[in-house]
């Protein structure tokens, strides 16, 4: 390894992360009606005004991205403006989507499109969401609509954005809506995502061939509360199980998983990605609990002691994410890490933060993993679901009363890195000193 530079490949992907809920503005959804609900966001925020893309923001936020010389940028496109009537399509909705994504282009920055980031068309919603089987062919009729419409300016599709935090929130622990609380239900909306996912990478491959798609999967770290005890290391498997393989396993395998399936041969068959995309943010322990028959004699908590930043959003623990990708690496497929971040309203740690999740990368890709990009969540300061804008992702600051912007350091830091791909010394020691010696150990030249 260098002395005094880490470096990236050159063509390595450099970018951030959005979704349409969270950045756009104006919107008519599932979630723009609970939102509305007193009560239901932390803050009492909503999504209404955000960073007003819809109203024509995004060029300025573009030109933020460009320049800190980002060249990829990850934005949702909304199901409830393309699709706003169950079979009608809204022509205006998908020419603005074609200026956003043209915007993008000029700048010399390559989109990954989602095409389902949490939020559904009230339709759909109406009609039992991805409770209801159904949700798998509107989904494909979706994806292939999209595809049809701006394959020519989409070379990376991304079908689902983290189908099991999806289900976890909304249908098990009822923190989003619809609000359920049901395993059963849960299992089943995972699943449909899921068939819906491969529906979606046929449909897509059909009408563009050379495109590349993938999921975004949220992966977390399970770990043994006490190492040496087997009850505790069963308890992790059980969750790495539950909450990691249950969506890593079926578009490589094509297989469903028991209990998502007992181990049934997916519709549509295997190798249904041509990427992984990996959200990554935390850690957590697990124990085994006797008194927790509900939760399957498991209990998982952030490591006392460890690295925080706001209360709920678990560790900061930057080898996670080299584990990880390490990991992934037995799937033989391109990694992109399309979202990593930290919730730090005065930009204090995510200096930090970023330099650190970015060495865990740079390790593994050192060491073979294939890791093609990385966009960081978030550009903007943006509605941040049920915390609303309590918690601030963005590398930039949003003034929610004037709609200014404004570059956090970690910002410039990140725009350095972006332009050379290289962490050096010298931007360590500048912006975050106290990291110099742990990334550049002065007993290396020995
Ligand atoms: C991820 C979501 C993203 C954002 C970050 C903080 O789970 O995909 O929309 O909320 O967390």
């Amino acid at each position: 390894m260098p002395l005094d530079m880490l470096r990236f490949p050159a063509d390595f992907l450099w970018g951030t992360a959005t979704s349409a809920h969270q950045v756009e503005g104006q919107l008519a959804n599932d979630w723009s009606e609970w939102e509305r609900i007193p009560g239901k966001v932390k803050d009492g925020s909503n999504s209404a005004r955000s960073c007003e893309w819809w109203a024509g923001r995004y060029e300025q936020d573009f030109d933020l991205a460009r320049a800190m010389n980002q060249n990829a940028l990850r934005l949702s496109i909304e199901w409830s403006r393309i699709e706003p009537t169950q079979g009608l399509w809204d022509g205006e909705a998908v020419a603005r989507y074609r200026e956003m994504l043209m915007a993008l282009r000029e700048r010399g920055i390559e989109p990954m499109v989602t095409l389902f980031h949490f939020t559904s068309p009230l339709w759909l919603a109406e009609q039992g969401g991805w409770e209801n089987e159904a949700a798998i062919g509107y989904f494909e009729r979706f994806a292939a609509k999209a595809a049809e419409e701006l394959g020519d300016l989409v070379g990376l599709w991304c079908t689902i954005n983290e189908p099991n935090v999806y289900a976890v929130y909304s249908y098990l622990l009822g923190l989003w809506p619809p609000q359920k609380r049901n395993l059963l239900t849960t299992l089943r909306v995972l699943r449909h995502q899921i068939l819906a996912h491969v529906c979606a990478y046929r449909a897509i491959h059909e009408r563009q061939p050379d495109a590349r798609v993938g999921l975004a999967q949220s992966l977390r770290v399970f770990d043994p509360f006490r190492p040496h005890s087997s009850l505790d290391r069963w308890a992790a498997r059980l969750q790495d199980h539950l909450f990691n393989e249950l969506v890593l396993q079926p578009p490589a395998s094509g297989v469903l998983p028991f209990p998502l399936g007992f181990n049934t041969a997916l519709p549509g068959g295997a190798d249904a990605q041509d990427f992984i995309g990996l959200n990554y943010y935390s850690r957590d322990m697990v124990s085994f609990d006797i008194g927790q028959p509900g939760l399957l004699f498991t209990r998982r908590f952030a490591k006392p002691g460890a690295d925080f930043s706001m209360e709920g959003w678990g560790e900061i623990y930057p080898d996670g994410l080299y584990r990880l990708l390490k990991r992934l690496k037995q799937y033989d497929k391109p990694i992109y890490i399309t979202e990593t971040g930290v919730p730090d309203n005065n930009d204090a740690l995510r200096p930090r933060f970023l330099l650190t999740h970015l060495t865990a990368a740079l390790r593994a890709l050192q060491e073979g993993v294939p890791l093609k990009g990385f966009y960081f969540w978030s550009l903007v300061d943006n509605f941040e679901w049920a915390d609303g804008f309590a918690a601030r992702f963005g590398l930039v600051h949003l003034d929610l009363d004037s709609g200014q912007r404004m570059c956090k350091r970690s910002a410039e830091l990140y725009g350095e890195v972006c332009r050379t791909g290289v962490i050096s010394r010298e931007v360590v020691e500048r912006y975050v000193p106290e990291l110099t010696e742990q990334l550049f150990p002065s007993d290396e030249s020995d």
